[in-house]
């Protein structure tokens, strides 16, 4: 009925279909009220892509064992997709994702090197006489190359990524001596190693070139400490849109050049966004911590900490008229965010004015504290952000932290020698009582000790932030 011709236009129509079903889901995604209809875009979109992709193979006569192993791969591939996601808790996602980005590097990889086996290791194959007959043959070698690089790196810095986020490999920086120059000194080499396989391609270049991206992705993301660590995520999701653009050439796939380009740029954005939000150089945070040096070990005595009850924090709020609450990575491990919801239910019940202030990198990925509050249907209008909230601190009776660490430190922005100094923090400490819900004196994800906790308007309260709440929910 229809005829190869008309199928490829069908197939190509619905590419464009699916991209712009992608930008969709990317506008869709930047904003809370949305963010549900965004998810549903992009599944769509992805769903048409692959109709598309394999109606596309079956017209340009794939063979039924291509076939079978297309089919299957998505089969395993769809099972395993469909439990990692019902598994996942939301604190792991960041390191699912870093895990995630690592595939597309590897595919990146994969893709350039059949690339080159395919067209360019024979001269006389079909494939490298007809790069030869367009005068394309330079241009491929140019995509092999690039490709396989932006993928190497890809695949073992999201590896890293993985690692250190799931607490696998310490999160503290890797400072071997002359870091930047190896850094720097491994871009140069790419860039003369590309012109020598464009002019003379060759195996033995493509091999070296691969090693040297897996060595370098390695090495970046190990350099960058534990505290730039949301940035590396989101900096790698750049990488790996680039990646898969660069395979998008290869395969001569425009889909995957505009995915792989809106994930790219989108990527970058944001990063760049989280770099000015934690007052970090973009530069030097993507150049693997270029120009950051190792601090002196700590080894500060803050003096004697203080500790309160839940019947004593009950108290104190029961006589307070404004509170803030400040959560972090421990109230989404404790899950302890329902009680948190009927705590301020309670509390405004009785007219004190409860707010929350929320850090920019709060928890383990952006927007992580939000959509936990949102889930336990916290009002939106009283979740605030950090620049909306710094102010009101100094006439706050009492804060609440829950859960939260680094992005409380006022060491942050007192002490220029610590690890984070610069990063923009809520500053708590200026409210007239502060109580930190946790359940020991460990420092937060930075590996920093916070003097916040030695503070003479501070108290702690250990245990479960969860046990914790429901202890105050019951005593007030
Ligand atoms: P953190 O500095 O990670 O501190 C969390 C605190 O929660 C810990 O000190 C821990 O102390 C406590 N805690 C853990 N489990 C708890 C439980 N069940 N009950 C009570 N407390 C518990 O948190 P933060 O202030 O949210 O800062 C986030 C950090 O993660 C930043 O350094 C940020 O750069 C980094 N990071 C952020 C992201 C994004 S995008 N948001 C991604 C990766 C990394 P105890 O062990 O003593 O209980």
């Amino acid at each position: 009925m229809f005829n190869a011709e008309t199928i490829t236009n069908v197939a190509n129509a619905a590419y464009v279909v699916a991209a712009l079903l992608f930008i969709l889901a990317l506008a869709g995604l930047s904003k809370h009220e949305t963010s549900k209809a965004g998810n549903a875009f992009g599944m769509a979109g992805m769903g048409v892509a692959l109709i598309a992709t394999i109606v596309l193979a079956i017209n340009n006569k794939i063979e039924p064992l291509g076939l079978a192993l297309l089919v299957g791969a998505m089969a395993v591939g769809a099972a395993i997709g469909l439990w990692r996601a019902r598994v996942v808790e939301m604190t792991g996602m960041p390191e699912l994702i870093a895990l995630l980005h690592s595939f597309v590097g590897l595919a990146a990889v994969l893709v350039g090197w059949s690339g080159y086996l395919h067209a360019e290791f024979d001269p006389n194959s079909q494939g490298a006489l007809e790069l030869a007959k367009e005068g394309m043959l330079g241009i491929h070698s140019a995509e092999v190359f690039i490709g396989v690089f932006i993928g190497a790196v890809t695949f073992t810095g999201s590896i890293v990524a993985n690692l250190k986020l799931s607490a696998k490999i310490s999160s503290s920086p890797l400072m071997l001596p002359g870091k930047n120059f190896l850094n720097v000194g491994s871009l140069v080499l790419f860039v003369a190693l590309t012109v020598w396989f464009v002019i003379s391609p060759n195996l033995w270049l493509l091999v070296g070139v691969t090693a040297l991206a897996l060595l370098l992705g390695w090495h970046l993301v190990a350099s960058i400490g534990g505290g730039d660590m949301p940035v590396v995520v989101s900096m790698l999701n750049s990488y790996s849109g680039w990646a898969a653009a660069a395979s998008g050439f290869l395969l001569s796939n425009d889909l995957l050049i505009i995915t792989g380009a809106l994930v790219g740029s989108s990527g970058a954005y944001l990063s760049y966004i989280m770099c000015k939000a934690m007052n970090r150089s973009f530069i030097s945070v993507i150049a693997g911590g270029f120009g950051i040096e190792a601090g002196p070990a700590e080894d500060k005595d803050y003096g004697e900490h203080r500790e309160i009850t839940a019947e004593g924090a009950a108290e104190l709020l029961g006589s307070a008229d404004s509170v803030i609450i400040t959560p972090g990575y421990g109230m989404a491990v404790a899950q302890a965010q329902y009680g948190v919801a009927d705590l301020t239910r309670k509390l405004r019940e009785k007219g004190v004015n409860v707010r929350f202030g929320i850090h920019p990198v709060a928890g383990r990925l952006p927007g992580h504290m939000n959509v936990l509050l949102a889930e336990a249907k916290v009002p939106y209008d009283i979740v605030l952000e950090m620049d909306e909230i710094n102010d009101d601190f100094d006439d706050t009776a009492v804060v609440l932290v829950i859960g939260a660490n680094d992005t409380v430190n006022p060491a942050a922005s007192e002490d220029p020698s610590s690890p984070i100094a610069g990063m923009p923090v809520l500053t708590v400490w200026n409210a007239e009582n502060v109580i930190v819900f946790k359940r020991s004196m460990a420092s937060g994800y930075a590996g920093v000790q916070n003097p916040l906790f030695f503070r003479d308007n501070t108290q702690m309260l250990f245990g479960d932030a969860r046990d914790r709440v429901n202890d105050i929910l019951a005593a007030l």
